[in-house]
């Protein structure tokens, strides 16, 4: 591998410090033409720094950084650009008010004469989109896109440059298996081309099936670059963590006879269509489906966040009117969304403020109880192991992972007696994932009932005592027990059942 004729991409001695604080030390790579480079590591470990240098986003403190032999200074991601280095961000970087081809060529559109050529663009647009297998128009507003269209948008956007070097910050958190194995397709046909492709993800089966190499981080330092033969997952998560992984996945604590929650026939203007079903206490109900399958509106239905069509709720037995999340409050139920950014945390606020945004009557009478604040902070920060160079931080300055920690711990807080988790381990590492099944379990456990929905097969297995699915806007399928499996879940999901070769070609 080591072949120094086709290094394209050298990395020596980089480190950076924030405000004096370092988080990136001493990183020397090699990569080479056409390559898929994984970077692993836990949430804080200096990823994303990392691939913020090589892109211009940041300035290392020290280090060099040497393309195709030449030393250069990536001062801006403008000069990335130009020379041939783009990225799919971790953080969506879209602008909500236009629409998705005006954000593809946002800072580089195409011009006719002084006018802009909106033709063209929407023309480029359309066949990018088309290569990514999405039926979105280049029309559509940002805003009324889920997630995973915006993820996908993110990535057209980064597409669009025909760069040498393509770096992915974590792509697929977001994408259900479908969409997953679209981007990987596309990952070999760019691979094909000569493309370099830098890649982050915290899903390690991923890592193994499309990386060449892999390099480990850990608190900013490098711990190994392997090729990725020469490792499984459970090597990866052991080098990452720097100790064994002990069981994943708690021993599932099965539910009380008392329903808790009830939905029936609920339906809206647009996609649910009639969809029932009731919730125990202490259950923990999966939700399956792949995206667009409505389970995100359901649950937004049910918290009175979106316009109902018809259909009743009732909770411990009676009838609820819940027509504002302020409503569902009163009744105890908490939505953990999946766009946590989006529609959950305040990002120039520190972690103290963001926990008690939702939960103020707890901490204030007259004025906010700061020290309470700072203490149910602390508390959390230890029980989900939140990093940060201080609580107190805005949140935008948090890593990806440690910011969904922040976001499960402000709804937590709420002492929920009802919760639905939607994507709750989006971008968290494997160790922190262990900590939050458990406390998943924990919270179970002691009789609070829960709705997951995940796209991740694994997780819903690994968690559920009872496996409901989704496909367009209708629940397709119900599984109990040992009966969950992953065939079933996917036939309910999509309708056809995969031949053996799909089937592997998809989970593979
Ligand atoms: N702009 C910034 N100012 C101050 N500290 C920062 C800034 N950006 C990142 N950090 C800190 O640097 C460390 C590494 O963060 P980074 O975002 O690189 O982590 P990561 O490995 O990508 O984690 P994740 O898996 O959660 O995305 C963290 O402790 C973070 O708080
Ligand atoms: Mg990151």
């Amino acid at each position: 591998m080591e072949n120094h004729a086709d290094v394209l991409l050298s990395i020596q001695q980089i480190y950076k410090e924030f405000s004096g604080v370092r988080v990136l030390n001493d990183i020397n790579i090699d990569i080479s033409t056409g390559e898929v480079f994984g970077i692993l590591g836990e949430n804080g470990a200096g990823k994303s720094t990392l691939l913020k240098i090589i892109c211009g986003v940041y300035t290392p403190t020290g280090g060099t950084i040497t393309l195709k032999g030449k030393v250069v200074s990536i001062t801006t991601p403008m000069i990335a650009k130009r020379l041939g280095i783009s990225m799919i961000p971790q953080e969506f970087n879209l602008i909500p008010t236009l629409t998705v081809f005006e954000n593809i060529f946002l800072g580089s559109e195409i011009r006719n004469g002084l006018f802009l050529n909106k033709r063209e663009m929407r023309e480029k647009t359309r066949l990018l989109l088309n290569d990514l297998k999405t039926e979105l128009s280049p029309e559509a507003l940002i805003s009324n896109l889920s997630v995973a269209e915006k993820q996908m948008v993110e990535i057209a956007k980064a597409l669009v440059h025909e760069s040498d070097i393509l770096i992915m910050d974590e792509p697929t958190t977001v994408l259900t298996t479908v969409e997953v194995k679209i981007l990987f397709d596309l990952i070999e046909r760019l691979k094909e081309k000569n493309v370099t492709i830098l890649f982050i993800s915290h899903k390690l089966n991923e890592v193994k099936k499309i990386c060449d190499r892999i390099l480990v981080l850990r608190d900013g330092d490098q711990i190994c670059v392997n090729d990725v033969e020469d490792v499984d997952e459970q090597d990866m998560a052991k080098k990452m963590v720097g100790r064994e992984l002990s069981q994943v996945f708690p021993i599932k604590s099965y539910p009380e006879s008392q329903e808790v929650l009830r939905v029936d026939n609920l339906s809206d203007a647009k996609l649910l269509d009639d969809i029932s079903f009731s919730l125990n206490k202490g259950e923990l109900l999966g939700f399956s489906g792949l995206i667009g399958a409505g389970r995100t509106e359901m649950a937004e239905c049910i918290m009175g966040l979106r316009q109902r069509n018809s259909g009743d709720i009732y909770v411990n037995g009676e009838k609820a009117r819940i027509d504002s999340s302020s409503d569902a409050l009163k009744y105890k139920l908490a939505y953990l969304s999946e766009d946590r950014k989006g529609k959950g945390l305040l990002m120039n606020f520190g972690m103290p403020e963001n926990i008690s945004l939702i939960s103020l009557a707890k901490y204030s009478n007259l004025f906010i109880n700061k020290k309470r604040e700072k203490q149910s902070s602390e508390n959390y920060s230890k029980q989900f192991n939140i990093k940060a160079a201080s609580l107190k931080a805005e949140l935008d300055y948090f890593s990806g992972g440690n910011q969904q920690k922040v976001y499960l711990a402000k709804w937590m807080d709420t002492d929920p007696f009802i919760l639905i988790l939607d994507e709750p381990t989006r971008g968290i590492d494997v160790n922190a994932k262990k900590e939050i099944y458990h406390f998943i379990n924990s919270l179970v456990t002691q009789g609070v009932s829960c709705i997951l929905i995940s796209s991740e097969l694994e997780e819903i297995i690994g968690l559920c005592t009872r496996v409901l699915v989704m496909r367009d806007g209708k629940i397709t399928g119900e599984m109990e027990g040992d009966r969950i499996n992953e065939e079933e879940i996917m036939f309910s999901a999509a309708g056809v059942r995969q031949t053996n070769q799909q089937e592997k070609d998809l989970h593979a």
